[in-house]
């Protein structure tokens, strides 16, 4: 089973990154496997710990992949590293196991500390609609683009019936970077 997560970790900087990534568990820990090159892979081998925020606000994911990075964070109480303010939960993560790859390494973390936050409200299919997009957005160079507007087209009619303000943000975000990404490769001028 996957969960769908922000990791946030620590830039060599010192400065905090953030990026959504499909988490596994086994044998009680935590798997995060990125595609090379990465930004967060960098960071987890650096520094060999991480947070697991746990959000329901989807601007977040939508966010990541806009330019939109900027989200209220706190420290950690374990590990070095930074907590989304909207998480409902955060797990912090120790770095114990790389199983190297050339594509996908897996690194296997333990969990040092959690916490929760907040209550989780019930399931919502607007924010599910939203990292669906967000996940298609993540692929626009290798999706195409009859696909993304099929599955854009059926996920808009969660959005449409049961969104809140946030997710309609964030919806919208996707939208337009969508129709940005288009527009570069028509050769359009993007002001
Ligand atoms: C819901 C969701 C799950 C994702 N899961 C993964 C993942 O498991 N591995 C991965 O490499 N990228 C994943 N991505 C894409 C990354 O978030 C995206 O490529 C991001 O820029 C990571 O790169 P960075 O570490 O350089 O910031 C996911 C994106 C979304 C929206």
């Amino acid at each position: 089973m996957i969960f769908e997560t922000i990791v946030t970790t620590i830039n060599a900087d010192g400065s905090p990154h953030m990026a959504p990534f499909g988490i596994r568990e086994s044998n009680g820990l935590v798997c995060i496997a990125p595609f090379r090159p990465s930004t967060s892979l960098d960071n987890l081998l650096r520094s060999r710990c991480a947070v697991l925020n746990l959000t329901d606000d989807v601007r977040v994911f939508a966010g990541s992949l806009t330019g939109r990075r900027d989200w209220p964070l706190r420290r950690a109480q374990v590990v070095m590293g930074w907590v989304l303010e909207s998480a409902l939960a955060h797990r912090e993560l120790q770095l114990v196991e790389v199983r190297d790859d050339v594509i996908r390494p897996e690194l296997l973390f333990q969990v040092v500390h959690e916490q929760m936050h907040a209550p989780f409200r019930g399931f919502n299919r607007a924010q599910a609609a939203v990292i669906e997009a967000s996940v298609l957005v993540s692929r626009l160079q290798m999706l195409p683009p009859e696909k993304i507007d099929a599955e854009l087209k059926y996920l808009a009619i969660a959005v449409e019936k049961t969104a809140g303000e946030r997710e309609w943000q964030a919806w919208n975000w996707l939208l337009e970077q969508i129709e940005n990404f288009r527009a570069a490769q028509r050769g359009e001028n993007q002001a």
